[in-house]
């Protein structure tokens, strides 16, 4: 793979030792960079494990909000590129502890993109959410629709998503923000490991497995069988969708933001109906009551990605319960 033949220095990935990090890293590898030439700075505060990571790979452990920190890693690297994972990102806490969001998704990343400009480093792909748009007015989401996040979290990711454009006018940094749907699945042996865990496919995974119940919020809503549907996403083609952003700036692409989703939803009801095939066990379901807020419907539209940046999604629903499952027993026999 020749992408990197203009590619002189080496990329950074923040928080690059959780779920979605770990999985670029090892698609980087995959894709011929050398495991010298990548850089993970990570906390590992938040789902981060060092075991994720190859053991021959740069590991720095270290925080965004420490500047220092921060400029001792541009000092000792010649970085090119940066991919930007780390942040919190638990929709619910956010509405509990909003400082904490704003706070280390806000200055984490402007401390990096301080240090970006000092360095002169041009290039960075951002992990932003669907979270942006809060209710939307149509579905499928555009990427030109209104952004009113109804939470903290969403709310850090477009001040992020804001500061970066006002960086790229003045500074002239090149970006791509990536604005996931519902991230899961598993690939290249690893796992998905936050806690508390809330991302719905491996907590009906562990809930099955441990035969407790699983509470559904809401079986009223407009949708095929009354209870929410979104838009599932496998994060193998997520980071595959990073690789080719980074490909996309290399190439003179400017700053843009796409949505990475598959335009195809399943309802709450039918992922536990997958997990029950998977695993041959049967789900105990409780029905508890809806938010009012909640949208029943929320799908992307991926088609900006697939024309400018030559994207689309490969893998379906199955296939990503099938290697979240896989990944579960498989972390499960580790201890
Ligand atoms: N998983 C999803 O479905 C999803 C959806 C939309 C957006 N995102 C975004 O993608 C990114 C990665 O998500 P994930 O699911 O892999 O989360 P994760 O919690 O597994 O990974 C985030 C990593 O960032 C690190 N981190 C947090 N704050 C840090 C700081 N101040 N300095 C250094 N490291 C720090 C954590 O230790 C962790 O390893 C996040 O920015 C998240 O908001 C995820």
């Amino acid at each position: 793979m020749n992408l990197y033949k203009k590619c002189m220095g080496k990329i950074l990935v923040t928080g690059g030792a959780g779920y979605i990090g770990s999985h670029m890293v090892f698609l980087l590898m995959e894709k011929g960079i050398k495991k010298e030439d990548i850089i993970v700075l990570d906390n590992l505060s938040e789902g981060g494990n060092r075991r994720f990571l190859p053991a021959e790979i740069i590991f720095v452990e270290g925080d965004l909000l420490n500047r220092e920190k921060v400029r001792e890693v541009f000092d000792r690297y010649d970085i090119d590129v940066v991919f930007h994972f780390a942040g919190n990102a638990y929709v619910r806490e956010s509405m509990e502890f909003p400082g904490k969001y704003f706070y280390n998704n806000v200055c984490g990343s402007i401390n990096l993109l301080e240090m970006m400009k000092e360095k002169n480093v041009k290039k960075i792909i951002f992990s932003s959410s669907c979270a942006t748009y809060g209710i939307p007015a149509t579905i499928p989401i555009e990427e030109n629709c209104c952004q009113k996040p109804i939470n903290p979290y969403g709310e850090s990711k477009l001040m992020i998503e804001k500061i970066l454009k006002w960086y790229n006018k003045i500074y002239k940094i090149n970006y791509v923000l990536l604005r996931y749907f519902n991230v899961g699945g598993v690939s290249f042996g690893l796992g998905e490991n936050h806690n508390p865990e809330t991302h719905i496919i491996p907590l009906i995974i562990k809930l099955i497995l441990e035969d407790k119940e699983i509470k559904i919020f809401g079986k009223d809503y407009d949708t095929v069988d009354g209870t929410c549907v979104r838009d599932f996403i496998h994060v193998s083609d997520l980071v595959d969708a990073h690789f080719r952003a980074l490909k996309f700036l290399e190439e003179g692409g400017s700053s843009d933001s796409f949505n990475l989703g598959t335009n195809k939803g399943n309802s709450l009801l039918e992922l536990v109906k997958i997990v029950e095939e998977v695993s041959g066990k049967k789900a105990r379901i409780v029905f508890k009551e809806g938010n009012a807020g909640d949208p029943p419907v929320l799908l992307a539209t991926f088609r900006k990605a697939e024309n400018l940046l030559r994207w689309k999604p490969l893998r379906d629903i199955h296939d990503i319960i099938k290697s979240a499952y896989d990944g579960e027993i498989r972390n499960e026999k580790q201890g």
